[in-house]
């Protein structure tokens, strides 16, 4: 069985004050969460302070992003072992804001990838189509095209150690959420193209939806078959929210 994952991700959001108010929040309600994986993923320089917050608690510290280099003159980036150094267990990759915002191309993100797994992370590898890829029907093809350029670098067993998110781009941020069929329909595609090339690796992965998931329309989602968990923008914000998807996650 895949243990569902529900996963906060921040982006440049918060201050001292709010991050610990939000932490307090969760510390008080995580136990009540079943049995699901509960992971935050705060602004780099906050993730220190996450740390010690929760610290004893089963909440797990992601990064939303790490350079591709492991260490020297690349000013203003992050390398996994620091990551590593301060405790997180994951970093999220290939974020559509990092892809369609900062011009991030497939060939550096399977770096990135890999430089997670080389510093001892788990990488969150989000994929997912823009509006007008959908509307011309890509889809299936632009989430394989993202996926193919971590497995024609690295292999298919690199996958084995990783979470795939899927979020349609025109969904984050947007309140615009994907339909439980829809997002499924892409979800058992994502497995079956991995399966293709590994059904044992596919069987195990992860694979979280992403755009838009909230309190009230995560059960839906998570009820789906290949629907493994939750990326969560706008809600995770709210310890409230973020709990309650949680405990979505644990009900099923
Ligand atoms: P959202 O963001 O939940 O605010 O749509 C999701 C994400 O970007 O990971």
């Amino acid at each position: 069985m895949r243990q569902p994952i529900i996963a906060g991700n921040w982006k440049m959001n918060g201050s001292r004050k709010s991050i610990a108010d939000l932490m307090s929040g969760l510390k008080n309600g995580v136990a009540e969460v079943g049995d699901v994986e509960m992971v935050v993923s705060p602004p780099s320089i906050y993730i220190a302070e996450v740390a010690a917050l929760s610290s004893g608690t089963s909440i797990a510290l992601s990064a939303q992003d790490l350079s591709d280099a492991t260490s020297g003159p690349y000013t203003g980036e992050i390398a996994g072992s620091m990551l590593k150094d301060f405790g997180c267990k994951y970093v999220i990759v290939g974020h559509s804001e990092r892809r369609n915002v900062r011009g991030e191309g497939d060939d550096l993100i399977a770096d990135k990838f890999k430089a997670a797994q080389d510093a001892g992370l788990t990488p969150i590898l989000c994929i997912g189509e823009l509006l007008e890829e959908r509307e011309s029907g890509v889809t299936e093809e632009v989430c394989a095209r993202q996926i193919d350029a971590v497995i024609n670098k690295y292999g298919t067993s690199v996958l084995s150690n990783s979470v795939v998110a899927y979020e349609p781009v025109w969904a984050i941020g947007t309140g615009k959420t994907a339909t439980p069929e829809q997002a499924q329909k892409v979800h058992a595609f994502i497995r079956d193209h991995i399966a293709k090339k590994d059904q044992t690796v596919a069987d195990g992965l992860r694979i979280q939806y992403g755009g838009s998931m909230n309190a009230g329309n995560a059960a839906d989602l998570l009820s789906q078959p290949d629907i493994d968990g939750g990326l969560i923008g706008g809600a995770s914000l709210k310890a409230e929210d973020f709990l309650a998807i949680g405990k979505a996650a644990g009900n099923l």
